[in-house]
């Protein structure tokens, strides 16, 4: 065994940790981050590497489960690595989530919210999805299984999802139990067809083949999209490829291709070509529709985001004299039905073409108290926007994970804004922000709201109001 192996023959696992890690603790008193357990369980580890100092390993043998453990419902949970809780109660996962909330707004902003209600729990656990996107590789991940077979197994090609670290080959899926139907048949029947007839799966590391990405959209009302994306111009192959698509689903909303030579995946700064159907998907959030381009971006768990949408407007508290700003803003799925019970709705977003989105929904919903800015929070909001669009009576964010940049907060600092609702994806920087902001507004409410189960992804959102002594 190399140097830096190292079997730990009983590890206790006591926490959870970042990106699905488990926290445990060897019987020699060694703490060990551990891939494939869950908090209660007592497991053997084989760790080959630290992360920042400290062993990291996964199970080679489960001793005692833990009493919250589960039989994971998807055949593929030992190889994709996507749901990484799956194996965990989903209640034990909610508290997991809430209390890691709870630990940030302690140990970070150094306060507790006056409520902190009971996270709310997603409305499905699984099919609640609607977008993923799968990969084409000739190089199919081989299960634990097959690898400990006794006879030579073909690689072969695979659709479906990067194994995590290893970055060439994908794990070939036949049932995932993220997106409904018919997400699964469309990803199987593309797969099968190609292998039918020879077509070239893509070779990650040479850069060859000719299918690359497939992306399957859902939408309200039984809507489909399906996005191929395609590494060579075949014109030949291609329309094969797209002719057999709309032949074994002649009801499919909206079917694009995206020539991709790049060395990335990414399609967003590619052209997409409509091959059949529709150019749009339809979906709606609360009171409000929304138009999907091939590159709009879309709240991933529809029903849950309403969710969270509800919980963000009763703390807003909004009437029909206030003036709302959305920060982050997006293509506008908080700044719209804000709107629509608002007197009038600033947005502010980085992104052009999210901002385009935001704008052609409004119209398309006959919302025209809203007023959307392209650009950074930071750069925007200075006393002069203030002055121009007036102090808003409530300010929402929505920031990525890096949370509000301290120019942002210094701005809000500044202004006699009262309500403060704070929407975000990652608890340690919302808990610095609200440390930040807490000497002049103070936590009222603070709520987790699970958008993605069996993941460790937590999103919340916080009610933060004026103290009574601030002018
Ligand atoms: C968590 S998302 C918010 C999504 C939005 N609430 C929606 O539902 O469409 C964060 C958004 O902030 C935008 N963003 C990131 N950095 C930004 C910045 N410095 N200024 C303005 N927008 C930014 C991103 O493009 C993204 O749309």
């Amino acid at each position: 065994m190399g140097k830096r192996k190292k079997i730990f023959p009983s590890v206790l696992i006591t926490d959870i940790a970042d990106k699905g890690l488990a926290l445990g603790r060897a019987d020699s008193g060694e703490v060990v981050l551990v891939q494939g357990a869950v908090p209660g369980d007592r497991v053997k580890v084989l760790s080959k590497r630290k992360k920042k100092g400290v062993a990291l390993g996964f199970v080679t043998e489960l001793l005692e489960p833990s009493p919250d453990r589960v039989e994971p419902v998807c055949d593929h949970f030992f190889d994709c690595g996507g749901c990484k809780w799956q194996n965990l109660t989903y209640e034990k996962q909610l508290f997991l989530k809430n209390k890691t909330v709870i630990n940030a707004i302690e140990r970070i902003a150094k306060c507790r919210p006056e409520t902190i209600g009971e996270p709310i729990p997603a409305p499905a656990t699984t099919f609640f999805r609607n977008k993923l996107e799968f990969s084409f590789s000739n190089k199919r991940w081989l299960s634990l299984e097959e690898v400990k077979e006794d006879r030579k197994i073909e690689r072969g090609n695979a659709l479906g999802f990067h194994r995590p670290g290893s970055f060439d080959k994908i794990v070939d899926v036949e049932k995932c139990h993220l997106q409904p139907d018919p997400s699964n048949q469309v990803r199987n029947f593309v797969r099968d067809f190609a292998i039918k007839n020879n077509l070239e799966f893509f070779d990650i590391k040479e850069k060859t083949g000719l299918l690359r990405t497939l992306v399957v959209r859902t939408g309200a009302a039984g809507q489909l999209m399906v996005i191929v994306a395609f590494a060579q111009r075949n014109e030949e192959q291609i329309k094969q490829v797209l002719e057999a698509i709309v032949g074994e689903f002649p009801d499919i909303t909206s079917l694009y291709y995206v020539i991709n030579e790049k060395a990335n995946d990414s399609l967003l700064d590619l052209p997409m070509q409509l091959y059949h159907g529709s150019e749009f998907l339809e979906e709606q959030l609360l009171d409000v529709k929304f138009r999907l381009g091939p590159k709009s971006f879309f709240q991933t768990n529809p029903a849950q985001a309403e969710k969270l949408f509800e919980i963000a407007l009763d703390f807003a508290g909004i009437d029909n004299k206030s003036l709302v700003y959305d920060l982050y803003c997006g293509i506008g799925s908080i700044s719209l039905p804000v709107a629509r019970r608002a007197k009038k709705v600033v947005g502010i977003e980085s992104v052009p073409e999210a901002i385009e989105d935001a704008r052609i929904n409004a119209e398309l919903n006959g919302i025209d108290n809203v007023s959307f800015f392209t650009g950074e929070v930071e750069k925007l909001l200075d006393p002069t926007f203030f002055e121009k669009e007036g102090q808003p009576d409530v300010i929402i964010v929505d920031p990525p994970r890096a949370g509000l940049h301290p120019a942002v907060v210094d701005a809000i600092l500044q202004t006699s804004v009262e309500k403060m609702v704070y929407v975000s994806c990652n608890p340690a920087t919302q808990a610095r922000d609200i440390g930040l902001l807490k000497e002049k507004y103070e936590l009222i409410n603070l709520r987790t709201v699970d958008m993605f189960p069996h993941t460790s992804h937590i999103e919340t959102v916080a009610l933060l109001k004026k103290r009574p002594t601030q002018s």
